[in-house]
């Protein structure tokens, strides 16, 4: 890819690294949707996943390749044959396809995870790199845990990697260890001692294991690096990655000192970091810089006050400027089909008439409970009608008595279907329980209708617009019960669902993890 000296490259990560987060498995159809955001953002390089690991992470990498246009599709693999040739398979489809392939080259990774002498590694790198040429011109290698490598050893790969026909070159710092300058000095040393340097891009992919991620990564860029591997929200392995939204609005914001630009179509920056945290369920902090629901919040008298005489005093980047502060109140009570089939429409959701007279109805019961409707209602609503997952359960009846001097008990009713979407020869089935408090018991009785044995990893609620009669979302992760908690961790789902009542919210995030584990039982 030519490329003009100021653009920074955005390679997107979420997908494979942000997969990687503990308890962030997304289903293929979800993984569809990020995918169709990150194009909307503008990204140049989606990482789609790492085809080897499973046949689900395969059909979902290769469904990314045939369906998004756009930027480059990649895929991860090691320095092997059969990882580079399943890649191969699953990225083949797209307009444009990436190899990236990575073997490590510190020596602690190199005797402890590996047994192998630098003398066989560098042999593999070449080797995997070339291998990979055969395939697409575009090959991207990485050699893992890069800051803690010898430097003279990491200059040699990089020098004949690149020989070899790599055109790009990516730094990690796998393990997020490098201060900012020290970093640098990694940057302008395979810059400067690397002679076919100026042959291949350089790309940095930096994790936030002290926090320093982001600012790791501007300082590559200031040295020369042009393309930056990052994730939506900074999810990633452990502590995760640098954050996409970071990296991209302090490059928009402080042009002085970093005159760089990037295609990231910032308005589009808050959404898909909803969709992101919503379908892996990981909750943004308060206070992440960007996108933490406070980001752009002033509390303090005095600042208030100065921000209302100029917002200049307390605010360097305005909330418009990543797609904040423009919530709509789009409809009331009195909206019809029209206007509603309308605002479905400038979301972008392309419903069947089925579709749309399903959530029609479900609109005018929610503004009967509710007197303004947001954007943020419609899309919860949506996602409650139009489930991306077969309905193996569904929440018919929730009966809860609760209080501080009663046994809180909840019966339930759900209907069982014989096939996904057919109530026809379905079952009704209920049972009642107490529990330690509402949610519990609804909890419990759901667990004695479906006699599914999982834990409850982990429970959270939210508003999702604004005002006290906002819908409540709730979020639950749970896991099958397995003989080791690692075993259980590995197949966590994630389950959400809404509701103006937060225990129904509760209840239908409960039956929509269940049925996710359940297809995800059966895939297996
Ligand atoms: O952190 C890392 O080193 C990686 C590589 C595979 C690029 O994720
Ligand atoms: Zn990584």
């Amino acid at each position: 890819m030519a490329l003009n000296k100021e653009r920074i490259l955005i390679f997107d990560t979420t997908l494979r690294d942000g997969e990687q987060s503990p308890g962030a498995s997304l289903n293929i159809n979800e993984k569809i949707e990020v995918a169709e955001q990150l194009e909307k953002l503008g990204v140049d390089v989606i990482e789609a996943g790492f085809p080897v690991a499973s046949p689900g992470d395969f059909q979902a990498v290769k469904l990314v390749a045939q369906k998004i246009k756009k930027p480059i599709i990649t895929g991860l693999s090691r320095a092997t044959k059969r990882d580079i040739d399943v890649c191969w398979d699953a990225i083949k489809y797209a307009k444009n396809p990436r190899i990236h392939t990575f073997i490590a080259t510190s020596d602690i990774h190199l005797k402890y995870k590996l047994r192998k002498s630098r003398k066989e590694v560098l042999k593999e790198a070449v080797a995997a790199v070339k291998y990979a040429k055969k395939f697409t011109d575009n090959v991207e290698f990485s050699p893992e845990d890069a800051v803690r490598s010898d430097p003279d050893f990491l200059c040699r790969v990089v020098e004949e990697t690149i020989d070899a026909g790599a055109t790009t070159i990516n730094i990690p710092d796998t393990v997020g260890y490098a201060l900012p300058e020290e970093f640098g000095r990694i940057i302008r040393m395979v810059m400067e001692r690397v002679p076919n340097a100026n042959k291949t891009i350089i790309s940095v992919h930096c994790h936030n294991d002290l926090g320093l991620a982001t600012a790791n990564s501007l300082e590559a860029i200031s040295l020369g690096a042009r393309q930056i591997e990052c994730t939506i929200n900074g999810i990633g392995e452990r502590a995760g990655n640098a954050s996409l939204e970071e990296v991209v609005m302090a490059l928009r914001t402080r042009k002085d000192l970093l005159p760089f630009y990037t295609n990231i179509e910032t308005k589009e920056i808050a959404k898909t970091s909803r969709l992101v945290s919503k379908l892996t369920g990981i909750i943004v902090q308060p206070n992440k810089a960007i996108v933490g629901a406070n980001a752009f919040a002033h509390e303090a008298g005095i600042h208030q006050d100065g921000v209302i005489k100029e917002r200049l005093t307390y605010e360097i980047m305005t909330p418009q400027s990543v797609g904040l502060g423009g919530r709509k109140l789009v409809l009331g009570k009195h909206s019809g089909r029209h206007a509603f089939r309308k605002r479905l429409q400038e979301l972008g959701y392309k419903l069947n008439n089925e579709e749309v007279d399903r959530t029609f109805q479900q609109f005018k019961l929610l503004a009967d409970k509710k007197k303004d409707i947001f954007d943020e209602d419609i899309e919860a609503i949506i996602e409650d009608q139009i489930s991306l997952i077969p309905e193996v359960y569904k929440l018919e009846y929730i009966n809860v008595t609760t209080g501080n001097k009663v046994v809180p008990t909840a019966t339930m009713r759900l209907r069982k279907l014989v096939a996904p979407g057919k109530t026809a020869k379905s079952k009704v089935l209920q049972e009642a329980s107490c529990g330690d408090g509402p949610v519990d018991a609804a909890f419990r009785a759901i667990d004695r209708i479906t006699n599914i044995k999982c834990r409850l990893i982990d429970y959270s609620l939210k508003s999702v617009s604004v005002g006290k009669d906002a819908l409540g979302e709730v979020t639950v992760k749970i896991a099958p019960v397995a003989r080791g908690r690692a075993e259980e961790f590995k197949n966590i789902v994630t389950g959400r669902g809404t509701s103006t009542d937060i225990i129904e919210a509760s209840a239908k995030a409960y039956v929509n993890a269940l049925n996710r584990m359940i297809v995800k039982k059966k895939k297996r």
